[in-house]
């Protein structure tokens, strides 16, 4: 097999921005089918794309004969939609936050074990070739034993998580659609807000970085006037007795820069990573540096890689650079973390399952 034959269930922002142009742009892949409960949009999708095999019913198109499939629906379907892909016998790419829930997340991860298929969570911040230098300097030791993580997060989301993404309009340009107002707004759809859209993603670092999961989860959140939550804080320890921040906010406003940064502390050193500047140092307790090489604008952000590492693994190429695993990880961290900030009490991690 020279060519991977691959799906996308949900035609929405996302997947109509990056994961068709992408795939479709891709010699090793053919987009063959596009799938959502809305028609309209998977015609809108398929004729730009020029997709033929468009459905209503992601079970359909699970059954045309794919080889993958790419799913980027709300949040609160990612489980379903992705089971119904493993049993079907198709490798999967499913969008972050991988499930809601650390039990559906876990179940996932077991169900491709089981049948041999390939899971990745759409990390995209992970396939950096910075992600990749952090994690070797971090687990090949030479920051020593790691003490400590510091992360920063702040984004410009909150539009979305009130409901209204046709203010981002001009910022994200959305050349087919934009996300469907609920999306990102409605708790029974989204599943939250601010953590599971966004902290997902450098606490996906975090892990995939240290190689760690995390034990104990302490967190406030505050939604203030919204449905979901716009700011949190976070503080964990992982199970190397590391401990952690997190804080981040949805409410940077077009223009105005982000922070997105995460320090790993070890007994040997430090290593510095600047996602959204694409920035990446290590300083060592012996006196000696390491400076990588910046990020290009194209390198910062790359939304095309991981549908196309989804179409190599399927060919037997490269390696998961966002696991299942890693994935459930993730989202037992958030759940851990929702659950605290509800309580007022820390949450242990073992204990969600
Ligand atoms: N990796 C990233 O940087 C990144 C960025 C943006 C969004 N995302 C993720 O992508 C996913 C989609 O987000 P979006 O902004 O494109 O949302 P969206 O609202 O634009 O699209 C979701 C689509 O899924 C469809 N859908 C829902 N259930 C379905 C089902 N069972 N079968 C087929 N279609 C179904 C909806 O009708 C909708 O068109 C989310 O998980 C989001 O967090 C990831």
């Amino acid at each position: 097999m020279d060519q991977a034959r691959i799906g996308v269930i949900g035609a929405g922002w996302w997947a109509t921005q990056h994961h068709m142009p992408s795939l479709v742009g891709y010699d090793r892949a053919e987009l063959t089918g596009i799938a959502d409960v809305e028609a309209e949009k998977a015609k809108r999708a398929g004729e730009f794309y020029e997709v033929k095999d468009r459905f209503e019913d992601h079970r359909e198109l699970l059954a045309s004969g794919i080889d993958g499939v790419v799913i980027a629906v709300q949040h609160a379907y990612h489980y379903q939609v992705a089971k119904d892909a493993l049993d079907a016998g198709v490798h999967v790419l499913v969008e972050k936050p991988m499930t809601l829930k650390a039990s559906e997340a876990w179940d996932l991860v077991e169900r491709a074990d089981r049948l041999g298929l390939h899971l990745m969570v759409g990390y995209t911040y992970q396939f950096t070739k910075h992600a990749e230098a952090a994690r070797k300097i971090v687990q090949s030791g030479r920051i020593g034993e790691l003490q400590f993580v510091s992360g920063i997060f702040t984004s410009m989301v909150e539009s979305y998580l009130r409901g209204k993404p046709q203010e981002y309009a001009s910022e994200f340009n959305f050349p087919i659609t934009g996300p469907s107002e609920d999306t990102y707004s409605d708790p029974t759809v989204a599943g939250g807000g601010q953590g599971v859209l966004q902290v997902t993603h450098p606490m996906g670092m975090v892990m995939r970085v240290t190689g760690l999961k995390a034990t104990q989860v302490f967190a406030f959140m505050e939604s203030f006037d919204l449905d979901v939550d716009l700011v949190d804080t976070f503080s964990y320890r992982l199970e190397n007795g590391a401990v952690g921040t997190m804080s981040s906010t949805g409410g940077v406003r077009p223009g105005q820069p982000s922070d997105q940064r995460i320090i790993y502390f070890g007994t040997k050193g430090q290593v510095r990573q600047d996602m959204i500047n694409g920035r990446l140092d290590a300083h060592f307790h012996d006196g000696t540096t390491e400076e990588f090489t910046d990020l290009t604008k194209d390198e910062l952000y790359p939304a095309h890689a991981t549908s196309r590492a989804l179409v190599d693994l399927i060919l037997g190429d490269g390696d998961n650079r966002a696991p299942g695993e890693q994935g459930a990880r993730v989202v037992e961290f958030l759940e851990a973390g929702y659950r605290s900030a509800e309580t007022g009490a820390p949450v242990t991690v073992a204990k969600l399952h």
